[in-house]
């Protein structure tokens, strides 16, 4: 975004078509790097026609506002439903799991301006939490730490939980459940989105989660990834030529703000062990922590993502706010 060096409007225009005509596998990282860099000198501006069809495209598979979360509204008492991972395993919507459900959508009106913010170490000294903290609404993902909210912000709407945090660091919520109250407070009052039919091994936990909120009257509301909508999801960006053995909660977020928001920004979004200048940087802003190997693919849908971009179709911020 800051001005550095000075890029001309031709090396703009061709760093975007080689962007867009590309394959992230033909790059070496560091001539990678260099494209990215330089493009962060050349202008963003949103297309809305690129903008309206992606979120047409997207709408047409998975209609997120309507699909994303388990509703009273989007399933019937009797009806069983697919796990999204374990597709041979079945759940019976049962009248006592359904009204756990909320009647309908929290997304029923479109939301003007949303940040999505990954957890990437280059959100470390970016200053970027008063503009993340200036959007309507704020996704993040994995219950991160917020003690460094100059980077990071502290605005969280919704955050999503893998569910082995829940069962590694509050003891699967069968022990003292105050500390994960505690964690909750900390954010405010956020819609806690839970993946609690995609792994059979993750429902149980995924239901204390609720009826903890529920007992301790949180503010919080906690709520379930439809698996129809991860389904339709995954064949969609599967359809596009993204490959991955499991999409990451990162696009599975980003995809769901591209339906339910006007406009998006992506922060912490950066899977590369340097930032831009080639200094290296933790694999998260708190920890060095890497992903399991092999399941995600991360630089891949990076790569999806700095499309995007240049498309005009979403804001990726990569550097210093
Ligand atoms: C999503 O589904 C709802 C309910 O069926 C429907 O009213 C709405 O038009 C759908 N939206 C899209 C984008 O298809
Ligand atoms: C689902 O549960 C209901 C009782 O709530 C039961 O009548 C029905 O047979 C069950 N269906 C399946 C497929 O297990
Ligand atoms: C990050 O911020 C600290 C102080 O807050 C500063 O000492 C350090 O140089 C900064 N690092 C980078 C890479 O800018
Ligand atoms: C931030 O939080 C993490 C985890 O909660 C903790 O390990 C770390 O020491 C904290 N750092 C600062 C600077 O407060
Ligand atoms: C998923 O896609 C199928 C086939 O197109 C469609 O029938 C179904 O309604 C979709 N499910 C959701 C939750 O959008
Ligand atoms: C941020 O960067 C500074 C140096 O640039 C380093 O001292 C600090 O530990 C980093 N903090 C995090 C959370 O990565």
């Amino acid at each position: 975004m800051k001005h550095g060096d000075n890029v001309s409007a031709s090396e703009c225009s061709h760093l975007r078509s080689l962007i867009l005509n590309s394959v992230l596998g033909i790059f070496k990282q560091q001539a990678f790097l260099g494209v990215v860099k330089a493009l962060q000198s050349c202008p963003w501006k949103e297309d809305q026609t690129e903008r309206n069809l992606f979120r047409a495209n997207l709408g047409k598979c998975c209609n997120a506002s309507y699909s994303m979360i388990m509703t009273q509204e989007n399933t019937v008492i009797g009806q069983t439903i697919n796990f999204d991972a374990e597709t041979k395993i079945k759940q019976n919507i049962t009248k006592s799991l359904y009204s756990l459900f909320p009647k309908k959508s929290p997304f029923q009106k479109p939301i003007r301006t949303c940040a999505v913010v990954g957890n990437g170490g280059i959100l470390n000294n970016s200053s970027c939490g008063a503009q993340i903290d200036g959007a309507d609404f704020v996704f993040r993902l994995n219950f991160p730490p917020l003690n460094w909210t100059d980077d990071v912000g502290a605005k969280t709407d919704l955050v999503t939980s893998n569910p082995s945090i829940l069962i590694n660091r509050f003891s699967s919520l069968t022990e003292q459940r105050k500390p994960f109250i505690r964690m909750v407070q900390e954010y405010g009052s956020p819609l806690i989105l839970l993946p609690a039919f995609s792994y059979s091994a993750n429902t149980e936990v995924s239901l204390r989660a609720l009826y903890t909120a529920d007992e301790f009257d949180l503010k919080s509301k906690v709520v379930f990834f439809n698996p129809d909508y991860l389904k339709n999801l995954t064949a969609h960006w599967k359809s596009v030529g993204l490959k991955f053995v499991r999409f990451s909660s990162g696009l599975m977020v980003m995809s769901m703000a591209m339906e339910v928001c006007d406009e998006v920004t992506l922060y912490g979004f950066w899977p590369f062990p340097k930032d831009l200048n080639g200094v290296p940087i933790l694999h998260h802003y708190y920890d060095n922590v890497p992903p399991k190997p092999g399941i995600h693919a991360m630089p891949e849908e990076f790569y999806q993502y700095l499309q995007m971009h240049v498309k005009g179709s979403l804001r990726l911020n990569l550097g210093h706010c």
